[in-house]
């Protein structure tokens, strides 16, 4: 069953929030597991059974001090079964590091969610052929984590470039770069890890993406905001 998880970013208002979950929830979802990933204060709001909530991001401690974070726990109390980790605007734009990232990961496994660990190289790195290189050392940040424990976490594969441009990767690359973050992991912790992928898909490149055979979903940012593109590209998922 392949996982399809929307990732609102800083978008929509309360009451667009509220029309969102009402047509989301007409969606049949019986062929697909769907995440909806809102901004925190919505996140009691779209509690529904149509659909597994998702946090866009989780707090660095476990609790205490530390002014405007939300911790783990606390997302755990709300329902929450995914928490989106390292997304690449955190990265870039509030400068989290890998130490801050490898923490995150720690807290939310210890509570029972599952991790979407973002990972993926910027326009310059794949010019310089670098792509794998990039996903290695990110890759090094599961180093601490249990081979059981891994079975929580799922990869998304977003070509920083491909993010938010509507410019998507050959389905061959998606599929070579996918395979290999598969073997890299099985090799080091014998474990069959979920790979997503994610950057500009939308219902025009749906069909063309669903031909690549080793994909086990996608993480959706622009393309999710709308219930109708929504629908369009859940119909045409295998
Ligand atoms: P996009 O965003 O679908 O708008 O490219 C994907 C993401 O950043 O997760």
């Amino acid at each position: 069953m392949k996982l399809i998880v929307a990732n609102h970013k800083m978008n929509l208002t309360l009451p667009e929030v509220l029309d969102y979950k009402h047509k989301i929830e007409e969606i049949n979802t019986s062929k697909i597991k769907l995440v909806i990933c809102p901004s925190y204060p919505y996140l009691v709001e779209l509690n529904s059974n149509n659909y597994y909530l998702g946090s866009q991001n989780v707090g660095i401690l476990d609790n205490g001090a530390l002014t405007g974070e939300i911790s783990a726990k606390q997302l755990s109390f709300l329902h929450v079964s995914y928490v989106i980790v390292g997304h690449s605007e955190r990265r870039t734009i509030l400068k989290e590091n890998n130490s801050d990232i490898q923490k995150k990961i720690e807290h939310v496994l210890k509570t029972g969610m599952h991790v979407i660990l973002c990972i993926g190289e910027n326009q310059e790195e794949k010019d310089k052929g670098k792509t794998k290189k990039v996903l290695k050392e990110n890759l090094e940040i599961l180093k601490n984590i249990s081979a059981n424990q891994l079975g929580k976490v799922i990869i998304a594969y977003e070509p920083i470039w491909a993010i938010g441009t509507g410019v998507i990767p050959t389905n061959d690359e998606i599929y070579e770069i996918t395979e290999y973050i598969k073997n890299l992991i099985y090799d080091k912790y014998d474990v069959d890890i979920k790979v997503l992928y994610g950057g500009s898909v939308s219902p025009d490149n749906i069909v063309e993406l669903e031909k690549i055979r080793n994909i086990d979903g996608y993480l959706i940012g622009g393309s999710s905001l709308n219930p109708k593109k929504m629908s369009d590209i859940i119909n045409k998922v295998r």
